[in-house]
């Protein structure tokens, strides 16, 4: 459709989901709605959200409300569909998969949707000449999703790590500035509302994992594999382990990588330690940051907003730019017909440095024990601190071990586990690769 007064193409936008991100859109295409002038305007035709009453950030009397996504999706009324409801499953997944079969594009924010099902939805939008877009699944405003998909196309990338989930990187730095307990700061993040009321995407570190799976598969050219993503949240982390790390030197962050190793790839999210100065250690606050490493390139680091409704719908108005400038490319790396999964490398296999914190009695002998313990297992200590002890006889202890393969680390930590002068379970976190 052509607009009267400039001849313009107009590009009638169909949003599902009118929360943080949808209201943002609309604010976002309300203001500007000619930011793509190569593409011609975007106009929001219809819109769907569960409460047709709730107050929304523009007029949305000239839209035309749909109480279902799907039929939403598959109206003529729209050229272009916007996916920003959420969830893996049920009706985000039922209404993009409608517009798809319809030949329609579709930009989503959905990161579940696309670490679950990305394959399947690569190969229905391939098969009907949909594009099928998703900059504002990984890092909200930050371009990581093109950096991988379009500049760096033929990299051969070997790894991208980094920190993907803001509200747990808040939760870190808060910990650490104000000397709060894990669920004190939950529990101010959730008033502030940084954090869901229902933390545990984001805690348990899944919102990160569904992340590092989007960018792996665009990385490394395979199928999204979410179900080999190792994870491990920031839920364990205590207080007493980020003022330890401090003492050696070390931050804690929540890191999430996707490294090439021999023929497969490891995807993983678990705390780990990053040194002071270290970009990861700086990236503070609810900020995000990568690295991605490739093997012409080098190392490049970007730093930026991982959420919010202006960042986000920046990242989704930049794929409805990408649909109404005819932007081609496939979903991923490659043909969805050619897509699969890269082999997963275990866990068990990777060499890594670590931290173990130890809480033992105040007697001769331990320090040697543990040790002995280490050295007879073959794990090299690299950094070694006793705190006084802490009343009641018990000694905090923490140490940093060189590189190892991890098997053989665990094993050590089990044969501590069992020293007599034990208090409690070692901890261990692993040192981020820097
Ligand atoms: N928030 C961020 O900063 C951010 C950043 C990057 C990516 N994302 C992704 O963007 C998507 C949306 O996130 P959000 O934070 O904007 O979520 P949100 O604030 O919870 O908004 C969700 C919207 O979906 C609507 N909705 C829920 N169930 C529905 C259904 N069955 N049918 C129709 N509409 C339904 C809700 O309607 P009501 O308004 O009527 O309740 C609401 O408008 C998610 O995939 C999220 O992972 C979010």
């Amino acid at each position: 459709m052509a607009d009267q007064s400039s001849g313009q193409k107009v590009w009638r936008v169909g949003v599902a989901g009118l929360g943080t991100v949808g209201g943002g859109l609309l604010s976002f295409l309300a203001e500007c709605p000619d930011f793509a002038p190569a593409g011609g305007r975007a106009v929001v035709t219809g819109i769907c959200a569960r409460s047709r009453s709730r107050a929304r950030t523009v007029d949305t009397a000239a839209m035309t409300w749909f109480d279902d996504p799907v039929a939403l999706a598959k109206s003529p009324d729209n050229d272009i569909f916007v996916e920003l409801i959420g969830g893996s499953d049920g009706p985000a997944k039922a209404a993009v998969e409608a517009a798809l079969a319809l030949g329609k594009p579709v930009v989503t924010a959905n990161k579940a949707l696309i670490a679950t099902h990305g394959a399947e939805l690569a190969k229905l939008a391939e098969a009907n000449g949909a594009p099928l877009l998703f900059e504002a699944a990984v890092m909200g405003g930050t371009p990581a999703v093109k950096i991988l998909r379009e500049s760096l196309v033929g990299e051969d990338v070997v790894s991208v790590s980094g920190i993907l989930n803001g509200t747990c990187n808040y939760i870190l730095t808060e910990m650490e500035t104000k000397g709060s307990s894990f669920a004190d700061v939950l529990a101010e993040a959730q008033r502030l509302g940084y954090a869901e009321a229902d933390p545990s995407t984001d805690v348990g570190g899944f919102d990160a994992a569904h992340k590092i799976t989007i960018l792996a598969a665009l990385a490394f050219g395979g199928a999204p594999n979410f179900a080999a993503a190792e994870i491990e949240g920031v839920d364990q982390v205590e207080l007493e382990d980020i003022k330890l790390a401090h003492d050696l030197g070390y931050r804690i962050r929540l890191v999430a990588s996707a490294v090439r190793e021999g023929s497969g790839v490891a995807v993983r999210v678990h705390p780990a330690l990053a040194p002071f100065g270290h970009p990861l250690a700086e990236t503070r606050g609810a900020l995000n940051a990568l690295f991605i490493e490739g093997r012409r390139i080098g190392r490049i680091f970007i730093q930026g907003p991982g959420a919010g409704a202006g960042p986000t719908a920046a990242a989704v108005a930049a794929d409805i730019a990408d649909v109404m400038t005819l932007a081609k490319r496939p979903v991923f790396q490659s043909p969805a017909s050619t897509l699969v999964p890269e082999p997963a490398i275990s866990a068990a296999d990777r060499i890594s440095r670590v931290f173990i914190r130890l809480k033992v009695k105040d007697q001769p002998g331990v320090i040697a024990a543990v040790s002995e313990t280490l050295a007879e297992a073959g794990v090299s200590i690299d950094g070694f601190l006793q705190k006084p002890s802490q009343g009641e006889g018990a000694v905090p202890i923490v140490l940093t071990t060189h590189a190892t393969a991890e098997s053989v680390v665990l094993e050590a930590v089990e044969r501590i586990a069992r020293l007599p002068a034990m208090l409690e379970r070692p901890k261990l976190l692993r040192i981020a690769r820097v």
